[in-house]
C-alpha cells in the first residue's frame, strides 16, 4: 500500500504560506486529495450555476462567466516552474460552480502541474488559486474537503476488492463510521461495480479500474470533481461509459467536474466550456461551439470557404507551429506508462 493517501494527507493541515520554495518531488500515485465529508463544511452551498454562454472565445485572459456566479475555481496568475521549465505561465481560469469544464491541452502543456496546484498536492509558489473561495495556498485542508480528484496515475490497489479500495477512502477523508457502509456502496453503484464489488481490483478491465478510481472520488461527496486524464489508454466503449457515468453523478448531484484531457473530441463532446492550453498558457476559451463559431468566420472572412471546423482545428489555429513538437519524451514515457497501467 505505497499510494495510499494517508502519507500526504494526514501530515498537512492549513497553512499560511505558499509552502515551500523549491518545487517538491514529483508525486507519482499521489491519491485523492479530497477530505471528509462535504456535509461538515461550513461554506454556503451556492445556488447551481448555469454553465456561461457569453464569452468572447479566444481570450486568453481571466474568464468570469458572470460576476454573481459562484466560482468553483478561480486561478489568478498562476505560475510554476520545474528548475528551468515553466510548467504553468501565468494561468488565469475560472470554473463557474455545477459546469464540465475541459482542460486541454497535448502532452507536456501544463495540465497536470496545474491541476495538482488546485488539489493542494503542490504549492502555488506565484498567482493566487481559490476554490469555492479558499485560498489554495493558505487553507489547504478546507480546499481538501471540497474536492474529489481522480489522478492520471493509478490510485487503486490492485490487491484490494473494490469495496475495500473504496472504504479506504472512505476512512481516509472521514466519511463518517455511521455513514461509511452506505457511501461506499452508494458510490459503487454509481459506477456500475456493486456486481463486481468482493473482486480484486487486479481483475477489472482498464474501463472498471478507472470507474473504481472514480468511485474512490465520489465517496467523499465532493463540490468539485478533478479528473486528470480519465479516459487514457481506453478503448472508446469505455471511454464512453466512462464519460457516462461521470455525467450521471454530476447531474444527480450539481457537483462541479473540471476534467483535463487531450482527446478533443471527448471535450467537444462532453464539457460546457474548454480552455485550450498549450506551454504553460491558456490560448482559447469558450464552449466549443463558440470556438468552433469563431474560427469558421475568422477562416470566412479571410476568403476560405472551410469545412466544419473540429476543436483539435482551433487548437492547431491558436498554438501555431508548435504543436507538433510540443511534450518531450519524458512526457511520452510518463503517458505511455500511465496507459499500460490504466489499459
Ligand atoms: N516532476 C517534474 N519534474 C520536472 N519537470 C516536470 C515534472 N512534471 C512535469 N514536468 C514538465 O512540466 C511540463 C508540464 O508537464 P505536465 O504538467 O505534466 O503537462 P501535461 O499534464 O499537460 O501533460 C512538461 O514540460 C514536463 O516535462
Ligand atoms: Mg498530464
Amino acid at each position: 500500500m505505497s499510494d495510499t493517501p494517508e502519507a500526504d494527507m494526514s501530515k498537512q493541515a492549513d497553512t499560511p504560506g505558499p509552502g515551500p520554495s523549491g518545487p517538491p518531488p514529483d508525486t507519482p500515485g499521489a491519491t485523492t486529495p479530497t477530505a471528509a465529508d462535504a456535509d461538515r463544511n461550513t461554506t454556503p452551498e451556492p445556488d447551481r450555476a448555469t454553465p456561461a454562454q457569453h464569452h468572447a472565445p479566444t481570450t486568453p485572459s481571466p474568464a468570469t462567466p458572470q460576476a454573481s456566479t459562484p466560482q468553483a475555481v478561480t486561478c489568478t496568475g498562476l505560475t510554476y516552474a520545474f528548475g528551468e521549465t515553466k510548467a504553468v505561465d501565468g494561468l488565469d481560469l475560472t470554473v463557474a460552480a455545477g459546469e464540465v469544464f475541459g482542460l486541454l491541452g497535448p502532452n507536456g502543456a501544463g495540465k497536470t502541474t496545474a491541476i495538482r496546484c488546485l488539489t493542494t498536492l503542490l504549492p502555488v509558489p506565484a498567482g493566487i488559486v481559490r476554490v469555492f473561495g479558499h485560498d489554495a495556498a493558505r487553507e489547504r485542508m478546507s480546499v481538501r474537503r471540497l474536492l474529489g480528484y481522480v489522478p492520471q496515475q493509478l490510485s487503486a490497489d490492485a490487491g484490494l476488492t473494490g469495496r475495500e479500495n473504496v472504504a479506504l477512502f472512505a476512512r481516509v477523508f472521514d466519511v463518517s463510521r455511521r455513514e461509511r457502509a452506505a457511501r461506499v456502496d452508494q458510490a459503487l453503484a454509481a459506477v456500475d461495480l456493486g456486481d463486481a464489488a468482493d473482486r480484486l481490483a487486479k481483475t477489472y478491465s482498464g474501463g472498471m479500474i478507472r470507474r473504481l478510481e472514480l468511485a474512490q472520488a465520489l465517496v467523499s461527496a465532493p463540490r468539485l470533481l478533478i479528473l486528470d486524464e480519465p479516459t487514457i489508454g481506453l478503448d472508446p466503449i469505455a471511454r464512453t461509459s466512462v464519460w457516462e457515468h461521470i455525467n450521471a453523478v454530476r447531474a444527480a448531484t450539481g457537483m462541479t467536474v473540471l476534467v483535463t484531457t487531450h482527446y478533443m473530441d471527448e471535450a467537444d463532446q462532453y464539457c460546457d466550456r474548454v480552455a485550450l492550453m498549450h506551454r504553460g498558457r491558456i490560448r482559447a476559451l469558450g464552449t466549443p461551439d463558440e470556438l468552433r463559431d469563431e474560427l469558421r468566420s475568422r477562416r470566412r472572412a479571410a476568403g476560405e470557404t472551410p469545412k466544419e471546423p473540429t476543436l483539435e482545428d482551433v487548437f492547431r489555429d491558436v498554438a501555431g507551429s508548435g504543436l507538433d513538437e510540443s511534450g518531450d519524451f519524458r512526457d511520452v514515457r510518463r503517458t505511455r506508462r500511465t496507459a499500460t497501467r490504466v489499459g
